[in-house]
């Protein structure tokens, strides 16, 4: 996630934005960069890696001059970590720097019109869009300018500007994007999150979205959109820096599984155009389409059960068959792959050994290769024929949350496009868009109804071993509830589809074995509901998922944790929200360090 800073006052503007900056690192970048105002004239200054790059081309701030500034740090999104790519942007006339944190959805088609009005553009981001619109809209009037230009934003967006004819001023802008003023005395600043502001100030401002400020060394004016001053009382941070980095959140867990709506807005929205998916990233015309007779979809731990996920809906909407495989024994199985065959790879990191020649290896043979992948410039996306990003930001937790939920969001949105592509779901095609586009709200209710995981967790995290059941649909999630619940609690969690039980597993149901039964696919909820019965029999306690007025399930299990009315095609991306928090609340019952899980690191770089 990108981290904007900037500062006004009476002394060096650039070292205390680098500083600002560091304390920002902590939320992941890959560039940065800052524009410090002098007179009249905008010097920016930017790097690719660390802020310590930054740090030696500007002697640490003290090669740079003025008292007024902006700075940032770059996640990248639209386009590849390189310096061109880097915030500030400035506009064709040198007058404005821009940094930005959010996505704006609609920059292809203002792009276009930019450069058919004759504006250059010298990135591939979607934040220059921004500084031409304010260039082309400025008419002596920087807030008025700001007005007209996000009246023609779609998306999130928190802004930092400062204009060469405006001294001395700093512009904030916030939309779906936090933005925080400081208060200083003689001086005041702007961050995206309150780490980089509590070293020189505790009295800040939330701004709210829709939102416009103007600071100066002595004052900050805040405005709406339609240029009506705001009065907005300030608050005393009383956070420590340690726990103002997780967002108040105890662990970056809980932080990542709390941001999931937005994450997968973010990764979903800005594709639906026209009322289509649209995959600019994906090239592959109709005909090499038509001629794909199988997909396989390979990656490792959760990436592989994101895949097994969205095989189902792969197979329903576009019934051409697909084959989920490990990474890790692809690579050695001599797989039966030709031109006809799509590779989907799924890697959050984009840096996982065993996913990396997995890849190599199924592109040597013909097979025409895409990547889902999170971290732009990965190994991964590099190696691809085609890369979609799935745009989670980065995940600081070992286990994935966001991660997980991003990727099957790109794979039911890949459904959809390859499905209408191929003529396989007309007179479906609205049905399923609206129901992608009602996903981010499905999951923030996911977390609405399930206020009872932390007594739950009580209750449960004594266990020496937790089964996951489920079917279909179900049973991919049970994968993944399974493995998240092990890796952060180091309870033995195991996954069966459901049907299976029988032909073994059953001989461990004994009294008071705890099961998480997955009932949320009502095609073959009388199945599941059987098999509940038969754990029951034996003793077991069962912890349902299912849909809160489902009584079936309501009169035979004992505890219960619920989903939202949600087409059961697409259920996985919602049912596995309340699963992540039982794992959370259970490790957090034992005692355990949840944002590091002992022998476990964040990307798998070795076999
Ligand atoms: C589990 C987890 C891992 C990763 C796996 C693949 O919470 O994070 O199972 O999913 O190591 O990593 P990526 O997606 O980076 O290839």
């Amino acid at each position: 996630m990108c981290g904007i800073v900037g500062f006004t006052g009476a002394q060096s503007a650039a070292p205390i934005l680098l500083e600002g900056l560091k304390k920002l690192e902590y939320r992941g970048y890959d560039s940065a960069g800052i524009a410090v105002m002098d007179e009249r004239k905008i010097a920016v200054h930017k790097v690719t890696g660390r802020i310590a790059n930054l740090c030696e081309k500007t002697q640490d701030g003290l090669g740079v001059t003025g008292m007024t500034g902006i700075g940032h740090t770059r996640w990248a999104t639209h386009g590849a970590p390189t310096e061109e790519n880097a915030h500030p942007h400035l506009s064709n006339d040198g007058k404005f720097a821009v940094v930005h944190n959010g996505i704006i959805e609609n920059y292809l088609s203002l792009r276009e019109e930019l450069i058919h009005d004759g504006y250059h553009f010298e990135s591939e981001t979607d934040t220059e869009v921004i500084v031409h619109l304010i260039e082309m809209f400025y008419r002596g009037n920087v807030r008025e300018a700001l007005i007209r230009t996000t009246n023609r934003l779609r998306g999130s967006y928190a802004l930092g500007v400062i204009c060469s004819e405006e001294p001395g001023k700093i512009y904030a802008v916030r939309e779906a994007s936090p933005l925080i003023l400081g208060i200083g005395i003689g001086e005041n600043y702007f961050a995206s999150d309150v780490t980089a502001l509590v070293n020189h100030t505790r009295n800040v401002i939330y701004l709210e979205d829709g939102e416009f400020a103007e600071l100066s060394s002595e004052s900050i004016k805040i405005f709406d959109c339609s240029g009506q001053a705001v009065d907005r009382r300030p608050t005393r941070i009383l956070w420590d820096v340690q726990a103002a980095e997780k967002g108040g959140y105890e662990h970056f867990m809980l932080k990542e599984i709390m941001e999931q709506p937005g994450a997968v807005k973010a990764t979903i929205a800005p594709r639906i155009r026209n009322g289509r998916v649209a995959f600019e990233e994906l090239g592959l015309s109709a005909e090499e389409l038509q001629g794909i007779r199988k997909i396989i979809i390979t990656a490792c731990g959760s990436a592989y059960y994101a895949g097994c996920s969205g095989k189902y809906a792969i197979e329903k909407l576009c019934r051409i068959p697909v084959e989920v495989e490990l990474a890790s024994e692809i690579r050695y199985s001599d797989p039966i792959i030709d031109e006809h065959t799509l590779l989907i790879v799924i890697s959050q990191s984009g840096e996982t050994a065993d996913t990396i020649a997995a890849l190599k290896e199924c592109k040597a043979r013909g097979a025409k290769t895409l990547a889902i992948v999170n971290v732009v410039g990965s190994s991964v996306a590099k190696l691809a024929d085609y890369t979609i990003y799935t745009w989670a930001g980065p995940e600081i937790a070992v286990a994935t949350t966001k991660g997980y939920t991003t990727q099957v969001a790109v794979l039911y949105m890949l459904a959809v496009y390859i499905a209408e592509r191929l003529g396989k779901i007309e007179g479906k095609e609205k049905q399923l868009i609206r129901a992608l586009q009602d996903l981010p709200r499905r999951i923030q209710q996911a977390f609405d109804l399930n206020s009872s995981i932390p007594a739950l967790a009580k209750k449960y995290h004594a266990s020496k071993s937790i089964f996951f059941i489920g079917r279909n649909t179900d049973y991919a999630v049970a994968l993944e509830g399974a493995l998240k619940l092990k890796e952060i609690s180091y309870l033995h969690a195991e996954a069966y589809a459901a049907g299976e039980l029988k032909h073994g597993t059953i001989a461990l149901i004994e009294e008071h074995q705890p099961v998480v039964a997955l009932c949320c696919n009502p095609s073959i909820m009388e199945k599941t509901l059987s098999n509940i019965v038969e754990v029951k029999s034996r003793g077991a306690e069962v912890l349902a998922l299912t849909f809160r007025n489902n009584q079936k399930i309501l009169s035979v299990a004992d505890d219960f944790l619920f989903i939202p009315d949600v087409d059961s095609l697409f259920s996985a991306i919602v049912e596995i929200v309340p699963l992540q928090l039982l794992a959370y609340y259970v490790a957090r019952e034992n005692g355990c360090d949840i944002d590091k899980p002992k022998n476990l690191a964040k990307s798998v770089t070795v076999e």
